[in-house]
């Protein structure tokens, strides 16, 4: 048994060394958050992005840091998640990326805006989190046409940015459009071309946006699915 006095000592003293340690502690949380957050990147776009996040209540319907509502994706990491030339087409024309399904406001953002908010997502991704969000499960995944997914080419990087939402190959991808491992059978390449220049000019009305890119890149593209026909 402690006595009175020993009681009183054990409990001073107890609560001496617990409240240092945590004083301690918290100069210490204080002292990482600028490396944590990476502070030195807070650029003049970065805080432009900001403010147009808070000005259009985003949060109204997204979450970041987990923070705000639960009726749209969060958004922490979706510069990770999407790339930022899908972002750029889906802040330009955010029901291009998702025809006829539930639909994000279109804020009829100029150029400057997108990169603005797209570098404010950049930072919020790079922030050390501790490993939140949890990676999400993988979401839609195609099933239709199951293939090696393989071409002659390697995937270029436009399309696993941006096709690849809405088309799948090798049994992974979107359910948007078709699956596109056996597209080369059904269209050959000049049609092809013409159909991913400009879809509406081919079909009027059909949901496949037209997305900007280079000859040079609708080249590789075409080359890449030709090139699954090949390998199934
Ligand atoms: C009225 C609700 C609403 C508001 C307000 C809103 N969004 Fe969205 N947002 C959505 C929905 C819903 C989606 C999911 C795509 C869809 O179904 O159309 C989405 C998707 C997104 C995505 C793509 C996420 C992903 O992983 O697919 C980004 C980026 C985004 N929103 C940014 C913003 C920004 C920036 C603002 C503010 C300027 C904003 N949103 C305001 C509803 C909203
Ligand atoms: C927003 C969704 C969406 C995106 C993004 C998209 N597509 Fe499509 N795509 C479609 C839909 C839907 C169709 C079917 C069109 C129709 O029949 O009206 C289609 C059709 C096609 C076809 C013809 C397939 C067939 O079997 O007839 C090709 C080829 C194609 N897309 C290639 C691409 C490429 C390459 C990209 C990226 C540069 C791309 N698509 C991006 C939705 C999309």
């Amino acid at each position: 048994m402690l006595s009175k006095s020993q009681a009183r000592a054990f409990f001073l003293g107890g609560t001496g060394v617990f409240s240092l340690a945590f004083l301690g502690l918290t100069y210490d949380s204080h002292k990482q958050v600028p490396k944590q957050t990476n502070e030195d990147k807070l650029t003049e776009q970065v805080i432009r992005g900001k403010k147009i996040w808070e000005k259009n209540n985003c949060m109204g319907c997204h979450t970041l840091f987990g923070e705000g509502a639960y009726y749209a994706p969060e958004l922490t990491k979706v510069v990770e998640r999407r790339g930022k030339d899908w972002m750029r087409l889906f802040l330009k024309d955010p029901q291009a990326m998702f025809p006829g399904e539930r639909k994000m406001t279109d804020y009829d953002f100029s150029d400057e805006q997108i990169e603005d908010v797209i570098a404010f997502f950049e930072w919020c991704g790079n922030v050390d989190l501790n490993g939140f969000p949890a990676k999400p499960p993988l979401g839609r995944v195609a099933a239709p046409i199951v293939t090696t997914g393989k071409s002659d080419v390697p995937q270029p990087e436009l399309f696993k940015t941006i096709c690849i939402a809405c088309h799948s190959v090798g049994g992974v991808g979107g359910i948007v459009g078709p699956a596109l491992d056996q597209v080369g059978t059904r269209i050959e390449r000049e049609p092809m071309k013409d159909w991913i220049r400009d879809p509406q000019k081919i079909k009027p009305g059909t949901p496949m946006p037209q997305i900007p890119m280079t000859p040079e890149q609708l080249d590789e593209i075409v080359d890449y699915l030709q090139g699954l026909s090949n390998n199934q």
